[in-house]
């Protein structure tokens, strides 16, 4: 993770550096840092916690440099207050990082930029570089001293080894490449030139191409900002920006040609509008996401699914289908191969993207590989669709961002969920576009197969009717869901198409309220979790009927196996429909949602759900939109 951003040109670096981050934050946000450049000095100002401490020690350095004129202040105004204050008013070059921590805890010293040691050379990472202890040891056995406890440091101390022998800026950085294992998105400065020089693998790096300037991020969208001229370093490139020109190297130090992309700029501002967090707004956005997605698919039953137009195979051709993805996006996976095994028949597994590549691969052109994921660039998806495309699977992506690596690579086949941003780190429209992609998915294979699903089309219509319904019924919630505040550990439980929703509740209330809460299948509980339950430990089951008879043995099943908690003394909540009498014995607290039948069930549950985590993290005062430790884009594996 990580956002790594860089300006130089003729205006103030500090602003554009500072706005760059706070467009990136969502990649991470244990500290922030900047450097710039200033009469052949680099400045660099970092502070442990979010963008807003940055700012405002930023701030603060220039009020009290400013504002000082007794003696005790010009004392406190050391002369390196005075150089920063003039680089924080004067530089107009300049990279900046915010940070999720791999190497080393949250801190003012392991806060990027990192700096050589005559301080004359910085350098911003985003990425993990695996053999850093080894070069780390060289260099301390030719003298060199560590302050941090980062891999990052040790690049920009071994680049600096090389540039002490005399390299130009750009061999030296081969060199370091060269030797080096491991994902990066560089940038660095050398207060010797008045250049900028970049290099990726693995980790996303683009320019913008301004006019007398030029600007590097982590994403396009905060350049965008800027100028809709982007290039897009490719793995293994090295670039050298000065404010009126780009070269760009490969590894070995031949030129290379620029691809200039014009993009569009779409606003990647996002409101929080009347609501508390962009978290509530966006559980509020589901209806109208839901309803969008399912009239761009089909307006009357009797129409083929026409969201998936763009494939370039029919699902009559696919043998077996593989779902690579992480977190939340894992648990649609499992929705989705519930729903194409059962109106496509095709067989499907679900890989967490990260165990896809710690097993042997067997994938053959009949295979269908899909990478499902919200921001388009996580590590470990991209790892498991690179290992199977170069297996010889068909790979396809859904993903909630157009212009990202999983979306690069699956082209032409590709779903974009038009969910639009995300800025809560916690998924939740996101989520549930996912899992209506899998619905129209599964159709969409079975019509490919000859299959007919009218009725099935017909039910899904009734979708957006229910979700505002659900929706509504928030603050219901509120009262029922806070009593369950208090308690350090919860089960979920539910079986069949709800067992992946158990598993996003569990998700969700763990992510923003810090409660341990575990999703099961709920007829594993008896083997092994169940030994956990007392009073203190309530269980949550989701328990919806329908008309099938594979419908209701799940519903049957899921009762019982909530009984056999309730006597073991844990309070009992159940998400049910509102006609279901049943559960009125059984738990505590029934949570009632619309009627649906349990098919079509897995997007109305997870509502109440969202709720729950989001009212007791509310109510405990947690940072609901940036949890701790978490970040919204995860670029390492
Ligand atoms: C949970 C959440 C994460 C993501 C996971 C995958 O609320 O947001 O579990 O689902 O990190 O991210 P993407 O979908 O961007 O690949």
């Amino acid at each position: 993770m990580c956002g790594i951003v860089g300006y130089i040109g003729n205006k103030a670096a500090k602003d554009i550096l500072l706005n760059g981050l706070k467009s990136l934050e969502y990649r991470g946000y244990d500290s922030a840092g900047i450097a710039l450049l200033d009469e052949g000095r680099i400045n660099v100002i970092k502070s442990q916690g979010k963008i807003a401490s940055l700012e405002s020690k930023i701030n603060q350095l220039q009020n009290v440099t400013s504002t000082s004129s007794n003696k005790p202040e010009k004392e406190f105004n050391s002369i390196l207050q005075e150089r920063l204050v003039n680089a924080i008013n004067k530089s107009n070059c300049g990279i900046g990082h915010t940070r999720w921590a791999t190497h080393g805890k949250p801190s003012d010293i392991n806060s990027h930029p990192h700096l050589n040691t005559a301080g004359n050379i910085a350098l911003v990472h985003n990425g993990i570089i695996k053999n850093f202890y080894e070069i780390k040891r060289e260099l301390e056995e030719d003298g060199v001293e560590f302050i941090s406890e980062t891999d990052t440091e040790v690049v920009v101390k071994f680049y600096s080894k090389f540039k002490d022998q005399g390299l130009s800026d750009i061999d030296a950085f081969r060199k370091v490449l060269q030797r080096l294992d491991g994902s990066y998105a560089f940038a660095l400065i050398n207060a010797d030139s008045q250049k900028i020089i970049l290099a990726k693998n693995q980790s996303p790096l683009v320019i913008g191409i301004g006019d007398n300037e030029n600007f590097i991020a982590s994403d396009s969208a905060t350049v965008l900002e800027h100028t809709e001229k982007v290039i897009k370093l490719k793995d293994l490139q090295i670039a050298e920006l000065s404010a009126n020109d780009v070269k760009l190297f490969d590894l070995d130090g031949n030129t290379v040609k620029l691809e200039v992309h014009h993009m569009h700029q779409v606003s990647s501002v996002a409101e929080k509008g009347p609501y508390k967090h962009f978290l509530l707004k966006e559980i509020h956005e589901q209806p109208a996401v839901i309803s969008k997605m399912l009239l761009d698919a089909y307006s009357v039953a009797t129409e083929p699914i026409a969201c998936f137009n763009n494939l370039d195979f029919k699902f009559s051709q696919i043998d077996k289908i593989s779902f690579v993805a992480c977190g939340s996006a894992y648990h649609a996976a499992l929705v989705g191969k519930y729903l194409i095994e059962l109106w496509a028949k095709i067989p499907v597994e679900v890989n967490i993207a990260s165990e896809f590549c710690s097993f042997p691969v067997l994938h053959g052109k009949n295979n269908l590989v899909i990478g499902i994921s919200q921001s388009g660039e996580t590590a470990d998806t991209i790892a498991a669709i690179k290992s199977a495309q170069s297996a010889g699977a068909k790979i396809m992506a859904i993903t909630n961002k157009q212009d990202s690596a999983i979306f690069d690579l699956a082209k032409p086949n590709t779903y974009v969920t038009p969910a639009g941003i995300e800025v809560s780190v916690a998924s939740t429209k996101a989520f549930t576009s996912q899992v209506l992609a899998l619905y129209l998915l599964a159709i969409k294979a079975a019509e490919d197969k000859g299959l007919d699903l009218i009725d099935i089309k017909d039910e899904l219509h009734k979708l957006p009717l229910v979700i505002d319904q659900v929706i509504e019924r928030a603050d219901d919630y509120h009262a029922p869901f806070l009593k369950y505040a208090n308690y350090r550990d919860f089960l979920f439980l539910s079986r069949g198409v709800n067992y992946p929703i158990a598993l996003e509740g569990a998700l969700k209330l763990k992510e923003l309220s810090y409660i341990h809460a575990t999703g099961y299948p709920s007829g594993e509980m008896k083997h092994g979790p169940i030994a956990i339950l007392d009073q203190n430990v309530p269980v949550l089951s989701i328990a919806i009927d329908g008309a099938s008879e594979l419908e209701h043995n799940v519903y049957k099943k899921t009762l019982s196996n909530a009984e056999e908690a309730r006597a073991r003394m844990s309070p009992s909540l159940v998400i049910a429909c509102d006609s279901n009498r049943d559960v009125e014995n059984i738990f505590d607290e029934i949570i009632r949602i619309p009627n649906i039948s349990q098919f079509f069930s897995p997007i109305i549950a997870t509502i109440p759900l969202q709720f729950l985590a989001y009212y007791i993290a509310e109510h405990l005062g947690k940072d609901v939109d940036q949890p701790r430790n978490l970040a919204k884009s995860v670029t390492v594996e």
